[in-house]
């Protein structure tokens, strides 16, 4: 287990809000490992890929002084408006409205120069594109991400991802289920570590996260959804108990 020390995230306890505005596991805690790792600086241009409600977005601009632009297609499946508009309403709840702008559009279809951002984090989003468009469409994202970075730009990508080993014959039926079935959804890190290096990338560092098994654990407990289907994801990481499901991530560089 490594020793990485939460000191930013951990300023943030009410989990239920934090749950609630991020959406997937990992939460405020996820955002500053990534931005550890990525090394994010004060006055860097950061592009968020996926920033849904953009809880995570504004927290990187708050705690790490970057301007950060987060793109989300989608609308609130719940109240129809564009997830861009919570990440504005965030960005006014944060005090970070001069360092935060939210884009309805979504990858690989940006309209942004090319080396226009410093940094690029996404987080739990580009995995459902391979569902929905296979692995040509989650390459021109990641391509995408590519052209709209500067040389030397660093790419930080969170995904969902299982263990290198085979899903346990129990767990199955679990990971089978529902709109984006896990078994589909989630790659191993090597195939998806290739994926990035294919696109261009130099790889720095592609691991799975040490606190996994606790951000899992953590939306099971205090996503909305979760709180509502007890029987889905928190009942398949029930069964998984650690055995399959894992937190990846890659940090990778434009070469110069
Ligand atoms: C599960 S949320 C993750 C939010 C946040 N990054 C987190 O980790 O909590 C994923 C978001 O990705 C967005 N998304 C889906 N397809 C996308 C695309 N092609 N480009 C950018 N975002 C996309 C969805 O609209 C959704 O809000």
């Amino acid at each position: 287990m490594s020793d990485f020390q939460y000191i930013k995230s951990n300023k943030y306890t009410d989990y239920d809000t934090i749950y609630k505005q991020c959406s997937g596991p990992g939460g405020l805690q996820l955002a500053e490992f990534m931005a550890e790792k990525m090394g994010l600086a004060p006055g860097q241009k950061l592009l968020d890929v996926g920033s849904n409600r953009g809880f995570q977005t504004c927290f990187l601009a708050k705690e790490y002084g970057v301007f950060a632009v987060g793109i989300d297609p989608w609308d609130d499946r719940e109240q129809g408006n564009p997830m861009v508009d919570h990440l504005q309403a965030n960005a006014r709840q944060w005090n970070v409205e001069n360092a935060v702008v939210g884009i309805k559009m979504g990858v690989p279809d940006t309209h942004f120069a090319c080396y226009a951002f410093d940094a690029v984090y996404s987080t739990t989003a580009l995995e459902m594109v391979r569902v929905s468009q296979g692995i040509q469409g989650y390459m021109k994202c990641l391509k995408e991400i590519y052209r709209v970075l500067k040389p030397g730009g660093t790419f930080g990508l969170g995904e969902p991802m299982h263990l290198d080993v085979r899903i346990p014959s129990d767990l199955e039926p679990y990971v089978s289920q529902g709109e984006y079935p896990w078994k589909e959804c989630f790659r191993a890190l090597p195939e998806t570590t290739e994926l990035v290096r294919s696109a261009g990338f130099d790889i720095v560092e592609a691991a799975h996260a040490p606190h996994a098994r606790q951000w899992w654990m953590a939306f099971a407990e205090h996503d909305p959804f979760c709180k509502q289907t007890p029987e889905e994801d928190p009942k398949t990481l029930a069964v998984d108990g650690g055995r399959w499901t894992s937190f990846g991530y890659i940090i990778a560089r434009k070469p110069l």
